[in-house]
């Protein structure tokens, strides 16, 4: 047996996959062999979406077929209702959205609902199409407002967008967050995907596996990350001049900044995130003046970007860039990891149906340094 042992998994290879590759040499993110950045550039999420399930770009009649499964099954059950309201107003809008994953397995009745690897891909689609309503009625029913649904014929990434903000988006916003879905829709082996196909390697259902992703994606080193950001920057920092000031202090104490560094790209930019720069200022000059601190938030997160080169060599992640994106938006933060979640289905779809297509149980072995040889003390 390899005695090797690579705390937290460090460049150890956990699987061999066709889906995507952090390729950090070239700084470029590799999709079924295209760059999500020209991805992101060119073609559509629910394209990308295509892409990573099946391998190869879709048609306009395949899209045109996703978008219809994704309308058809958008509905929650009013059972899931029910439970989200028991759930309370101190819920973290992650855990609501955890708990209504896990749930929908009891309601699973469209297509005649079924366990294990053959249900997989209906159930996925199920889900997938459910996030809009999961993520919109989780929030509104924490915050006791009222029930809303998306206008009748607007696409998957509308009708999330308008699900999160509550009010129909512009087409630069569908735009901008069509992009946004992109970039975060699928990053080779993060926590939550290992999680995934460790979960499913068992062969349980697509409910359990997604319910442990959510898990680890909700955690403050993971997805949990925008949210951080944006409690930094509204309600820590609050103005560009204080923005050094604080995060030398925090670095003097040995304190993580979030929405700084990276497993895979600890010292190098995350080209994701250069993107979402990007995205950041079309926002800004588009609503800049309608929305209150905008350019204060440009200003904060190139201040914090150039110190944090300075003082560590750490580059800024995706959502160090995504934060204040959403934000624009007008997504309330409690909803910036959900929607992390809702755009990762893509990937972790893609995940969970080659774990099941080619699997070998997960079950590591190790480094024993507890005591050995203890004696029972002899019985009275
Ligand atoms: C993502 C993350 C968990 C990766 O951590 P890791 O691979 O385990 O790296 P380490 O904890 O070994 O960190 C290596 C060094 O960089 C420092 N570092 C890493 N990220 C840092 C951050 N965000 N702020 C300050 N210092 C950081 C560590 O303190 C350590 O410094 P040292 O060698 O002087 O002790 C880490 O960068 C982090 O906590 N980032 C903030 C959370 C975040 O944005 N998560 C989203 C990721 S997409």
């Amino acid at each position: 047996m390899d005695e090797a042992y690579h705390p937290g998994l460090e460049g150890v290879l956990a699987a061999e996959t066709e889906i995507s590759y952090l390729d950090v040499e070239q700084e470029s993110i590799l999709i079924r062999g295209y760059d999500l950045i020209e991805l992101a550039n060119h073609v559509t999420y629910l394209d990308v979406a295509y892409l990573l399930w099946h391998g190869d770009l879709p048609s306009e009649g395949e899209r045109a077929t996703l978008e219809q499964e994704l309308a058809a099954t958008q509905m929650l059950p009013n059972g899931i209702l029910t439970i989200l309201k028991a759930l309370g107003p101190e819920v973290h809008t992650m855990d609501a959205l955890r708990t209504g994953i896990s749930a929908l397995s009891a309601f699973d009745v469209e297509g005649g609902g079924g366990s294990g690897v053959e249900a997989a891909d209906r159930q996925l689609i199920s889900l997938w199409a459910k996030m809009p309503a999961l993520l919109g009625e989780s929030y509104r029913i924490k915050h006791a407002l009222a029930p809303m649904q998306a206008g009748q014929g607007a696409s998957y990434v509308e009708r999330l967008l308008w699900q999160v903000t509550g009010r129909p988006p512009s087409a630069l916003e569908i735009d901008v967050f069509d992009k946004l879905l992109t970039l975060y829709s699928e990053h080779e082996m993060p926590n939550s995907t290992f999680s995934a196909r460790v979960i499913a390697s068992t062969l349980s259902d697509v409910y359990g596996v997604l319910a442990g992703a959510a898990a680890s994606l909700k955690g403050p080193l993971h997805g949990g990350a925008n949210e951080a950001v944006m409690r930094m920057l509204l309600e820590e920092v609050v103005n560009p001049n204080a923005m050094a000031p604080y995060l030398k202090a925090k670095l003097q104490a040995k304190a993580r900044i979030m929405g700084f560094g990276h497993r895979v790209y600890m010292h190098r930019p995350d080209p994701r995130a250069m993107m979402m720069k990007r995205l950041l200022g079309e926002l800004v000059e588009a609503k800049g003046a309608s929305v209150s601190k905008a350019h204060d938030l440009v200003a904060m997160c190139q201040i914090g970007e150039d110190v944090m080169r300075q003082e560590k060599g750490l580059f800024a992640n995706l959502d160090y860039y995504a934060a204040p994106v959403y934000y624009l938006l007008g997504v309330p933060t409690e909803l910036f990891t959900p929607i992390f979640f809702a755009a990762r289905m893509a990937g972790l779809s893609a995940h969970i149906r080659e774990q099941y297509g080619n699997n070998r149980l997960y079950r590591p072995r190790v480094r024993y340094v507890g005591a050995r040889g203890r004696t029972l003390p002899p019985r009275e």
